[in-house]
């Protein structure tokens, strides 16, 4: 596909059905595990340093993923790492950071390097989560800087899941409509 290439030799590699549209971009190191769905004008740039996204993630349109090289002060650099289950809304920025699984990233929120998000988390749309933050498992973050809300509710916390199951839908629809 014209739109995966290669960086230093290194391309892409693409687990079983997987959905990257046409004019989104991934260069490079960047790993996606099965059912992946990568939305329309994502550009992912792995680098000088690795992505990895975990089964059943999506990521959704005109979001932005790259990393930090590795350097004296920072030896292994910022690679980006996402999760399982992982809802990465629309125009969300993800750079140099760990996701676990069950995450909804809200629209246009921007992740910063360092930043570590443990399992069963939301973060509000528009939020920034400044370099080096860890947020804890079970809370809704919200705001800039972004900043812990309070716990999730029943509710939220099952339709990470949901969220997740919704988009490998979604996917099946598009792949089986465009083949
Ligand atoms: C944060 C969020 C989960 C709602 O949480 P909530 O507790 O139900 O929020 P409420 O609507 O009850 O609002 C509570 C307060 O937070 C504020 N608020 C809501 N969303 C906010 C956000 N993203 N950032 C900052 N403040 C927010 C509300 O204005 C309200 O403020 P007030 O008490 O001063 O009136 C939701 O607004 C959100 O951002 N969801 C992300 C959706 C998304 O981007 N999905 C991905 C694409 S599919």
């Amino acid at each position: 596909m014209r739109n995966i290439k290669s960086y230093k030799s290194i391309t892409p590699t693409i687990k079983e059905n997987c959905y990257i549209d046409d004019s989104a971009v991934l260069y490079g190191d960047i790993t996606l595990e099965q059912d992946v769905s990568i939305w329309p004008l994502v550009a992912a740039r792995g680098d000088v340093n690795t992505i990895s996204i975990g089964a059943r993630t999506n990521v959704q349109d005109g979001s932005v993923l790259h990393v930090t090289r590795k350097s004296k002060g920072n030896p292994n650099g910022n690679p980006l790492i996402i999760g399982e289950d992982v809802t990465v809304g629309h125009k969300a920025m993800l750079h140099g950071c760990q996701l676990g699984n069950r995450i909804l990233v809200g629209m246009g929120a921007i992740i910063m390097d360092g930043v570590i998000v443990n399992d069963d988390v939301i973060i509000g749309a528009g939020s920034l989560v400044p370099p080096n933050k860890v947020l804890e498992s079970g809370y809704l973050y919200v705001g800039n800087p972004a900043k812990q809300a309070r716990p999730l509710k029943e509710s939220e916390l099952a339709f990470l899941t949901i969220s997740s199951q919704n988009y490998v839908k979604l996917k099946n629809e598009y792949i089986e409509e465009h083949s």
